[in-house]
This record gives C-alpha cells, sequence and structure tokens, in this order.
C-alpha cells in the first residue's frame, strides 16, 4: 500500500495538479487476517474476525482497510507458508491474527526479518514476548504465562494442596501448565501429576480422566480449547469424576459452553475476559455485540476488537506504513471491555487484568461468574531485547 505521500508525490510526477486528485481522509492499509477457519480451532478463527470486523465496522472506517484472509489450519508449516504469502504476493502492510502458539512460533523469524508488524490477536506463546520477543510482534491477547501464573498463587491460597494437570501436548499445553505449576508450588501447593494428550486427535479422555482421579489430587487443573475443550468437558461429566475441575478458562469459553451442557457447572478458570464484567465499557460492547450476532462475545471477540482498536490507534498515531505501524502499537492503551489494557514496550506484551471466575448457570444458561480480580498482570521481560 502507497502512503498519502507516495500518492501525493506521484500526483505531482504525474504533472497532476495537487487540487485536482481526489485522495481519502487516510490512505488504505492492507491487513491480513491470519487465522484458523478449518480445524479443532476453526470457532475461534471466525470469533477474532468478528471482531475484528466489528472494531473497523464500529468506526466507520471499512473503507480505509482491505483485508486478506488466510485460514492457518492451526498447523505451523501452513501457517508459516500463509504468512509469507501474505507479506510476499498480497503486500499486506500489517497481519492480525495467529491462533496457535505453535504457529507464532513458527511464523516468528519471518515476521521479524521481513519487518512486517504482526498483531497477535491470540496466541499465548510465552517466547514470543520473551527471549524471542520483536519489534514487530504485539500482543493483544494474552501470555501463556499470564493467564496461568495468577491462578496457581490462586489456588494455592484458597486451600488447594494438590493438583493433577492435563493439557494438549504442544508448545501453548506445555507453557500454560509450566507456568500454572511454577505459581502453584511457589505458593505451597503440590504437582501429584501431569500428562499431556495428542493435540487436536485425543477423542477419548477417559485413561487421562481415571489416572487424574486415582492420583487422589485435591483438584484437576487443565488447559484445553475449542473442540478439545468441548469434549474433555462433556466427558469429565459423563465419567461423574469427583475431583474439582480448574482451568484456564478457554475451558468454559462462553463461545463453547453451551455445548459442555451441564458438565460445565462448577468448573473454576481464569481469564483475562468475561462478559459479565461489570463496567460501562463491558456493557456497550456486550450490547452491540449481542445486536450484531445474536450471542454473547466471548475472550476471541474481545482480542479480534482489541486488535482492530490497536491498528486503528496505531494508524492514526503514525500512519499506513509497516515501520509507523509497528512503532506506533506499542504505545496503545486505553479502557477497553476487559478493562484498562496498556502494552509493555519491554515485551510488546499486553498488561491487564485477569479474572477467576466460576462456571454457572444463570437464567439465560451457562455463564462465568467473577469470584475475583488479579490487577494489571505484567510479564517479567523474560530474556526479551528489542
Ligand atoms: C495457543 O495455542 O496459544 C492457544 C490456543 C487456543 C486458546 C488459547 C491459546
Amino acid at each position: 500500500m502507497k502512503s498519502l505521500f507516495a500518492k501525493m508525490a506521484m500526483a505531482t510526477a504525474l504533472g497532476l495538479g495537487m487540487m485536482s486528485v481526489q485522495l481519502p481522509a487516510h490512505a488504505d492499509t492492507k491487513v491480513g487476517l491470519i487465522l484458523p477457519y478449518t480445524g479443532t480451532y476453526a470457532a475461534l478463527g471466525n470469533a477474532i474476525t468478528d471482531g475484528f470486523n466489528m472494531a473497523i465496522e464500529e468506526a466507520g472506517r471499512t473503507d480505509e482497510f482491505s483485508i486478506v484472509t488466510e485460514d492457518t489450519e492451526a498447523k505451523p508449516p501452513v501457517g508459516l507458508a500463509k504468512a509469507r504469502k501474505l507479506v510476499l504476493q498480497d503486500k499486506v502492510d500489517v497481519m492480525v491474527g495467529v491462533v496457535s502458539s505453535g504457529v507464532l512460533g513458527a511464523m516468528r523469524d519471518f515476521v521479524h526479518q521481513s519487518q512486517t508488524p504482526l498483531i497477535v490477536a491470540n496466541a499465548g506463546n510465552n517466547l514470543a514476548t520473551g527471549e524471542n520477543c520483536s519489534p514487530y510482534i504485539v500482543r493483544v491477547s494474552f501470555s501463556n504465562g499470564q493467564i496461568n501464573r495468577p491462578m496457581g498463587t490462586w489456588m494455592a491460597e484458597n486451600g488447594i494442596k494438590t493438583v493433577y494437570t492435563l493439557a494438549p501436548d504442544y508448545s501453548a499445553g506445555h507453557q500454560m501448565i509450566e507456568s500454572f505449576s511454577a505459581a502453584f508450588t511457589a505458593a505451597g501447593g503440590e504437582i501429584a501429576g501431569s500428562e499431556f494428550t495428542p493435540f487436536g486427535q485425543t477423542k477419548d479422555f477417559g485413561p487421562y480422566l481415571t489416572n487424574a482421579q486415582s492420583s487422589g489430587a485435591d483438584a484437576i487443573f487443565v488447559f484445553y480449547a475449542g473442540g478439545g475443550a468441548i469434549n474433555f468437558v462433556k466427558q469429565y461429566g459423563s465419567f461423574d469424576i469427583k475431583t474439582p475441575l480448574f482451568g484456564s478458562g478457554f475451558l468454559t469459553s462462553p463461545l463453547y459452553v453451551a455445548a459442555e451442557g451441564e458438565a460445565a457447572i462448577g468448573v473454576r478458570a481464569s481469564l483475562h475476559y468475561i462478559p459479565t464484567l461489570d463496567t460501562p465499557e463491558n456493557k456497550a460492547f456486550v450490547d452491540a455485540f449481542m445486536a450484531k450476532h445474536g450471542t454473547m462475545p466471548s475472550e476471541y471477540s474481545v482480542q479480534g476488537y482489541d486488535a482492530g482498536l490497536a491498528l486503528m490507534a496505531a494508524v492514526d498515531a503514525g500512519g499506513t506504513d509497516k515501520e509507523n505501524i509497528a512503532a506506533a502499537l506499542p504505545n496503545v492503551s486505553y479502557v477497553g471491555p476487559r478493562g484498562a489494557l496498556e502494552i509493555d514496550p519491554a515485551t510488546n506484551n499486553i498488561v491487564q487484568n485477569i479474572y477467576v471466575y466460576d462456571t454457572v448457570m444463570g437464567d439465560d444458561g451457562l455463564t462465568q461468574k467473577l469470584i475475583d480480580t488479579i490487577p494489571s498482570v505484567r510479564d517479567d521481560v523474560a530474556g526479551c531485547q528489542m
């Protein structure tokens, strides 16, 4: 995309009088939405897309942004190939997206070397804002550590002494459980056992649930999202496991908690957004989202929405070319549906509240009831050198 200055220079070079050239108030920005639209995380990709589009539409700025979408299938090699296509062939100014930590890990070096800003709207890969950070990667979603460290401390402080952990066997699963376990044991808890299940392939959680129950742990703590979360929670219910279930809040997300049914009741979890937050910013967002989509927004919708707001703010502050967008993104801060947020320029990761919630049956079905708020959670620099 050409900058406004480039268009003006071209008009002059072509001998056109400046007054005769109709220029838009802002030059176009070409955005590559790089998300899973098929596979176990397809619903997440669609929710992020809806949130992103809603931010741009609400602002009345759809004519300023042209959007190319690519399906990563949540597979690292596919994600990298799609990132290369968006940058080298479509010549996007900025990419938005990535759901899987594995895909983000695979894309990181290409994003950095091609100097194309990437607004991360989900993938929590700790390394992308830690030792593999880049001035071109800015995250408006969460890091895997940011969601789970507070829950490790909270559970130990709330009387849980031993925990059995389960998660899918890929980078996000490992990082979420490592972060949780480090904080839980530092606060005096003990890990009774831990297993990783094949990612996107585990249909039968029975053997894992049996091992968790027979470990005698006070609680089970898991990370599952998308289709894996639905299967896991349903099977937890049908095996009638008595050990209480805790998790990263993706487990009983508003996006799919209805599909999990009553088995989700009583699951307690931590997350950076729940739609029941009692703030004017969130109420306005929930009303607008309900009016447009007829469903409650999820954390994924908010991440897409905030990616759209952050992109518009960066374009307004710096202009539409890659360097300016990358330089302006770390300065973004505002109070949005999830509360106050800012980007930490030392890591380019978001700083935000983490909410502990209980999954309960409300008047309109299953919902997330706020139990506790851990304010302004910020990651350590963890080896990041911009
Ligand atoms: C991840 O791979 O980072 C991830 C995927 C789904 C939900 C949350 C995190």
